[in-house]
């Protein structure tokens, strides 16, 4: 074992704790069914058939046919992927639509195609994270191949339309997107309902392991592998298939179905038991992101007058994990990019944590939080020159402190650029 000490984990967006059912499944691929699921002998078409039986289970997860599912290696490739096929099979086609707050996985790629020459519109959000679907509908040209809106925003849970924008993308002759990433087992996801050309899912968002994901490709709809080479997948995705992870995806599948019921009630209740505490509890907190539309298990709090990496380094030193905002982007001097595009100041960007629970989190966890979160909060804030109840501060002027503050920020950055 190399984790030893107790662990109080609040990040299930960023990864989720493997289940032990999902090991179990996985563990005879490893040792005794290792063959190649392409093989034409019997240990090969014996692997074939579990792997076959995965692509069923996950396709059961989104109410799709097992012929519509292509294993892919992360939710990464397969937003990359969509992406990418849709603008090659569509060559006078040159424009995307995208959100401002997705997950890097399409805000990096789509600054890759804009330097490439394709046109990429980042629709902006409201302040409460939400889209404006006017303002989408009028985004489409002529040359959209693509619209991709996420389901639900790893960051603040918000949750977009995806039904209506696919319905939209239809009338309009644009094929549709959507990164559902955040989505599976905290609430249901049926491809036939939402209409969507392309969906994403990566499995170790669902208690399965990293290294696997999964596009969704509607019948019919026309399709360009990324990932060239062999005939795997259909001839839609080259490569050989990582048998165990897409064994433990299948499982995960079957058990995200199952645990739905107890995201949307005893999950859900634990976030808000959280989320009231934080709220009530800790003065100058302001919860970012729509209070009802929103993933069941996900809370993005803005701490007036404190860094977010000074909470989660005080946390950390107590066992609890959450985060500042996509675990892809730790380490950046920015706020957060969802935070900016809601229109939330640098400063109250940068004093937001988020935490996301998940099926393993129990009252006890909670309760721990919320006994060392308040102490941690005041401390920061007695230190803080940015908090007007600083002792040193009795004319503290915030807008001025927060102005100059940004400034000192922005010169740091700009001396950073020139070094570099
Ligand atoms: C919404 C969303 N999309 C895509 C990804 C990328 O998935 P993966 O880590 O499997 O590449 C993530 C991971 O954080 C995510 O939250």
């Amino acid at each position: 074992m190399i984790q030893s000490k107790p662990v109080y984990y609040f990040d299930n967006n960023a990864t989720t704790r493997v289940a032990p059912e999902v090991v179990d499944s996985m563990v005879p691929f490893l040792r005794e069914l290792w063959g190649n699921p392409s093989s034409a002998y019997g240990f090969g078409a014996q692997v074939h058939g579990h792997l076959e039986k995965a692509r069923a289970q996950v396709a059961s997860l989104i109410h799709a046919e097992p012929k519509e599912v292509v294993f892919t290696s992360c939710g990464t490739e397969s937003n990359n992927s969509a992406f990418s096929s849709a603008l090659s099979l569509n060559p006078t086609k040159k424009h995307i639509v995208t959100t401002a707050v997705e997950h890097s996985a399409n805000i990096n790629f789509g600054e890759h195609l804009q330097k490439r020459g394709f046109d990429v519109t980042f629709l902006p959000v409201e302040s409460d994270g939400q889209l404006d679907l006017h303002q989408l509908e009028k985004s489409i040209r002529p040359d959209t191949a693509l619209v991709s809106v996420m389901m639900a925003n790893n960051e603040t849970g918000v949750l977009f339309p995806i039904a209506e924008i696919a319905a939209l993308c239809r009338s309009r002759g644009v094929l549709s997107h959507t990164d559902a990433v955040q989505v599976p087992g905290k609430l249901k996801l049926d491809v036939r309902e939402l209409g969507v050309d392309f969906l994403s899912l990566s499995a170790h968002k669902l208690h399965a392991p990293k290294g696997v994901g999964m596009l969704y490709v509607k019948r019919r709809t026309r399709y360009q592998p990324y990932v060239i080479g062999g005939h795997q997948e259909r001839g839609r995705r080259g490569g050989t298939e990582s048998v165990a992870n897409i064994v433990a995806f299948g499982r995960a599948a079957d058990l995200a179905q199952a645990s739905l019921h107890d995201e949307n009630t005893r999950v859900r209740a634990l976030r808000d038991r959280l989320e009231n505490f934080i709220l009530t509890r800790i003065p100058n907190t302001v919860r970012n992101g729509h209070r009802d539309h929103r993933l069941p298990n996900t809370v993005n709090i803005a701490f007036d007058f404190v860094e977010a990496e000074a909470v989660l380094l005080l946390l950390d030193q107590l066992g609890i994990c959450a985060s500042s905002g996509s675990a892809c982007t730790t380490g950046s001097l920015d706020p957060s990019h969802v935070l900016m595009a809601m229109g939330l100041p640098p400063m109250r960007a940068r004093g937001s944590v988020r935490f996301s629970l998940g099926i393993y989190n129990t009252d006890a966890d909670v309760d721990f939080l919320c006994r060392h979160l308040p102490p941690i909060i005041q401390k920061l804030r007695d230190i803080s020159p940015l908090n007007p109840g600083h002792p040193d501060n009795d004319q503290y002027d915030i807008a001025k402190a927060r102005a100059d503050h940004e400034r000192e920020q922005a010169a740091e950055k700009a001396l950073e650029a020139i070094s570099a």
